[in-house]
């Protein structure tokens, strides 16, 4: 497939190249960047590739079946992805979210906003229709949120997602090389401004300010009289957290580590799904993102327990390559790659994907079973 420019574009990582070439270094490498020695973003990647798929042949695969619904988020789904929330999408593009959220809805994919983005959230809601999420850190001023919760609401977002994985933000060194802030590099967070205690423009601070870093379990009473709307809890790695996430009542989990960027060290949320899986025993809708850059992946983590999956940084990627078109291209090898992985795996129907579909490093061999 071909972008508008000419490049040549056969699945999603092949965007990244064209993204490197178009993007300012500082920009590239704030979309890149892990957690100091980026483990984390390594296993995400490596761990879906290390999931041995058991394909069954013969089974009529006239028909795929792609559409999904999360009930308890009221969403349909034209395939189980969402567009999860990525920071500053202008540095991508100068068309940046609306272009993003236009593509999702093309799509019929919902798009997660994010409260670090560089186009007002309105703005986003008007130029490009479509279910939406909203991604929100707390801030200590619980009147700042509230006033984030009620523009959402008015905007009609499904659901509220938020971070529960950076209480500070983990140590992007890429960043702090460079010096990167949102300012330095011509853009800015639109949609609120904080409080800052020092006005520091220092890379961490610049981003952070005003969020409460003491938000913990008890502080979910707050979010919920806080809003009507569902809530989903991103950013859970640990199965006790999980089913802590679901004894308060929470709308579904999100699996996320934040594509490596907060904690470096931690599991692959490849590693982490499955656990997380039999920790919620179906109770809440579970969402997983961190190194998705297949269909198969997508079809991975529907057999380890998934009902969406989200590719993350190869949507930056195609969005710096081609705007709303690469973004749509991206998506569109997305859909078409799980609809070959479902069939070459005899699966023909998202919604009966089943466990044994898969093995993980160091489970036992399927013959052991037969
Ligand atoms: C980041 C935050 C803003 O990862 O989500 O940069």
């Amino acid at each position: 497939m071909e972008l508008p420019t000419g490049e040549v574009v056969c699945n999603l990582r092949d965007f990244e190249a064209i993204a490197k070439k178009k993007m300012d270094a500082v920009d590239y490498d704030y979309y890149a960047a892990g957690g100091e020695d980026e483990l984390t973003l390594q296993r995400n990647k490596e761990t879906w590739q290390h999931i041995v798929i058991w394909p069954r042949f013969l089974v009529d695969c006239s028909h795929i079946e792609m559409n999904t619904q999360l009930r308890s988020l009221g969403l349909d789904l034209s395939m189980p992805v969402l567009v999860p929330p990525m920071a500053m999408q202008k540095l991508a593009h100068p068309d940046g979210e609306v272009a993003l959220a236009r593509a999702a809805h093309a799509a019929g994919l919902p798009y997660c906003f994010t409260q670090q983005a560089t186009t007002k959230f309105e703005t986003v809601c008007e130029q490009a229709p479509g279910p939406k999420l909203f991604q929100m850190y707390i801030f200590e001023d619980r009147a700042l949120s509230e006033g984030l919760l009620r523009r959402a609401e008015a905007c009609g977002v499904k659901a509220i997602v938020i971070t529960v994985d950076s209480p500070v933000l983990g140590r992007r060194e890429r960043d702090l090389r460079n010096k990167f802030t949102p300012a330095s590099r011509g853009v800015a967070l639109v949609n609120y401004v904080a409080r800052t205690s020092n006005g520091s423009q220092d890379a961490v601070k610049a981003r952070t300010s005003g969020r409460d870093a003491g938000f913990s379990w008890s502080d979910l009473a707050w979010a919920k009289q806080a809003t009507r709307l569902p809530i989903i809890l991103k950013g859970i790695v640990h199965p006790a957290d999980a089913a802590l996430a679901v004894e308060h009542g929470v709308a579904a989990v999100w699996v996320s580590n934040h594509g490596g960027r907060q904690l470096d060290g931690g599991p692959a949320t490849a590693v982490a799904l499955p656990l997380v899986a039999s920790a919620v025993r179906g109770r809440v809708p579970l969402i997983v993102d961190g190194g998705v850059a297949r269909g198969a992946d997508v079809l991975r983590a529907l057999a380890l327990g998934a009902s969406a999956a989200c590719v993350g940084r190869p949507l930056l990627w195609a969005l710096a390559a081609g705007g709303e078109q690469g973004a749509g291209l991206a998506l569109a090898m997305l859909r078409e790659e799980l609809r070959t992985a479902m069939a070459l795996s005899g699966v023909v129907s998202v919604h009966k994907v089943a466990r044994g579909l898969v093995q993980l490093p160091g489970e036992p061999s399927l013959h052991s079973s037969l």
